[in-house]
């Protein structure tokens, strides 16, 4: 495939254009005459792969709609982008790298070349490198200052050094077993700091500080401040190798960092940050699971990979619910997309789901440099159901934004009490249904037939009843969070970004965005912190409203 070969713009193929005409042929049939027309709907259309089970029935589709859908997929040759992703081609265009956080998870024979060498065996050293490092911890062999075994790890790292492994390991508690627990330390905040070194002893505490770049302004701040906390309450410099570690792809900074060079595990420009959960970033996670269940973490991941790399579109998870996501978002408008799990163990996928999908589609210029005149990447958001239910779900309902979601069911509980699993299970079924049926003008004045209210007020009351329905969702389930389905859930929904950036034409793999910000935050920094107020310098860099905010801090500063 030629890379930043020009492609048309989206509205220019003849297949958007028939999505369009299609959109209003169908845009006033409802999913609720369409089920009442259609017994076998719920069978039609539900699929499964990795162990998960995709219902996308409720759905504002038809046979037809799901056959433009791949016909504007294979006019954006899709197919051709999956192997070149897989085979290590230079996706992603603006950095001139592949994007092969598949290869860490290939459990395959075949190799996969990066620079015309086969990567394959340093992935599996690494695998081998963090399989002998957490047994030596686990089973303390390894341990810390007088002599104590480990008993908290600190993973100190932001963005996808950060999510990823934390909703893993969230994911995972009932895997952690009492060995080792794991705390998260990502924000540049003291509060946040405070909040993870209370309680923890030095002499049991393990740091690993997770960084790609090992240039990350909130990460080295923390590490810094990590080990002068450790050296302060009773470690010595001699002690730090046996207590800090890090995961980079920057190995002299991390050096230079003072982390010793056998502690180090590598990072590779060819994993994205927020794919990078698969690689070394993963050790806090193995750490707290044990070897055998990150390996399980990773098997499910592949499955999902083999089943996207082979399987026909029609039959495709990642496929359909990525083309699911472009009908919504560039024909029925939608700006958002809300993902609900209903599983305390799974509310960090959101928070995941979001950096992955914002940071990698939140594009509005092509791989090959034009501005897009259609939506791309939408909002993601979301949270733990049925909480969700007394909070936002409102608007889903009835509110004038339209916004598809995705529910996430595992079947089956980690832990049982009393009935409230099948509580759990029946909010969530039942939010799918009212959002598909909703409830019509009619049928809210027939519940009030019976009241005493004027006909006036009962009508006015009965609108404010009636619940649009016709909104769509999808309901991924399967038999209960275990590591092989959180590893396939989370490698679907990667696929699933995948798909809509090929779509949309975008490069999903770089985030050029977030820069802008982290250099004037330097230029900022150094305002707050001057000494003295340097006004010409305000003048120069900033705008009156950020100067006037910096003033704000630095009077409150002075006042201290
Ligand atoms: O600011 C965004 C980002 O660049 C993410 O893409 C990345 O995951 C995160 O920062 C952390 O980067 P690093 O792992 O290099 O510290």
């Amino acid at each position: 495939m030629e890379l930043n070969e020009p492609q048309p713009l989206l509205d220019q193929l003849d297949e958007f254009q028939q999505l369009a005409s299609h959109y209003q042929d169908i845009k006033n049939l409802t999913m609720r005459e369409q089920f009442q027309a259609d017994a076998g709907r719920f069978n039609k259309y539900t699929l499964t792969a990795a162990d998960i089970t995709l219902d996308y029935s409720k759905n504002r589709i038809t046979d037809e709609t799901l056959t433009h859908l791949f016909a504007l997929a294979k006019k954006r040759k899709l197919s051709t982008s999956i192997q070149a992703m897989f085979r290590g081609d230079l996706i992603n265009s603006s950095e001139n790298r592949p994007a092969l956080h598949t290869a860490l998870r290939n459990f395959s024979d075949d190799p996969v070349i990066v620079d015309g060498e086969d990567v394959m065996p340093e992935v599996r050293s690494t695998l081998i490198r963090m399989k002998e490092f957490c047994w030596k911890i686990r089973n303390q062999h390894w341990r810390g200052f007088n002599n104590k075994p480990f008993t908290d790890v600190v993973s100190i790292g932001i963005g996808g050094s950060f999510l990823g492994p934390k909703l893993a390991s969230q994911a995972l508690k009932p895997y952690w077993g009492k060995k080792i627990n794991c705390h998260y330390l990502a924000n540049i905040d003291g509060s946040n700091l405070t909040e993870v070194l209370q309680g923890l002893s030095p002499d049991t505490t393990l740091f690993i500080i997770q960084s790609k770049s090992f240039g990350t302004q909130e990460t080295l701040k923390n590490a810094t401040e990590c080990r002068q906390w450790f050296l302060d309450n009773g470690g010595q410099e001699k002690d730090l190798p046996r207590h800090f570690t890090a995961v980079t792809a920057n190995v002299e900074k991390a050096k230079a960092f003072g982390v010793a060079e056998e502690n180090i595990f590598p990072m590779w420009d060819w994993v994205g940050g927020r794919y990078s959960l698969w690689s070394a970033i993963g050790l806090p996670l193995m750490l707290t699971i044990g070897h055998e269940n990150f390996r399980q973490l990773l098997l499910g991941a592949y499955e999902m990979d083999c089943h996207f790399k082979t399987v026909p579109f029609e039959q495709n998870m990642p496929v359909i619910m990525g083309m699911l996501g472009v009908w919504y978002n560039n024909f029925f408008n939608a700006q958002s997309h809300a993902v609900l799990p209903y599983d305390h163990y799974l509310r960090g996928l959101p928070a995941h789901i979001q950096q992955l999908d914002m940071e990698s589609n939140g594009k509005s210029v092509s791989a090959c440099g034009q501005y897009l005149n259609y939506q791309a990447g939408p909002i993601i958001w979301g949270g733990v159901g049925s909480n969700g239910q007394h909070a936002y779900h409102q608007l889903l309902h009835q509110g004038t934004q339209f916004a598809p979601c995705d529910f996430i069911l595992p079947l089956m509980t980690h832990n049982p009490v009393d009935h409230f699993h099948e509580l759990l299970v029946s909010n969530c079924l039942s939010q799918s249904q009212a959002l598909m049926q909703g409830k019509t003008e009619q049928e809210a004045l027939q519940e009030l037939a019976n009241s005493e209210m004027s006909e006036q007020d009962k009508r006015i009351l009965a609108t404010q009843k009636t619940i649009p329905g016709n909104r769509p969702s999808n309901t991924l389930f399967f038999d209960k969070s275990t590591p092989k389905v959180v590893g396939a859930l989370i490698a679907l929904y990667e696929h699933k970004v995948f798909v809509q950036g090929q779509i949309w034409g975008v490069n999903s793999f770089d985030q050029w965005g977030v820069e802008l910000g982290k250099k004037l935050g330097d230029k900022v920094n150094a305002a707050l912190t001057a000494k003295t107020e340097n006004t010409q310098a305000l003048e120069e860099n900033f705008d009156n409203s950020t100067t006037g905010l910096i003033r704000a801090f630095r009077s409150m500063k002075n006042k201290l």
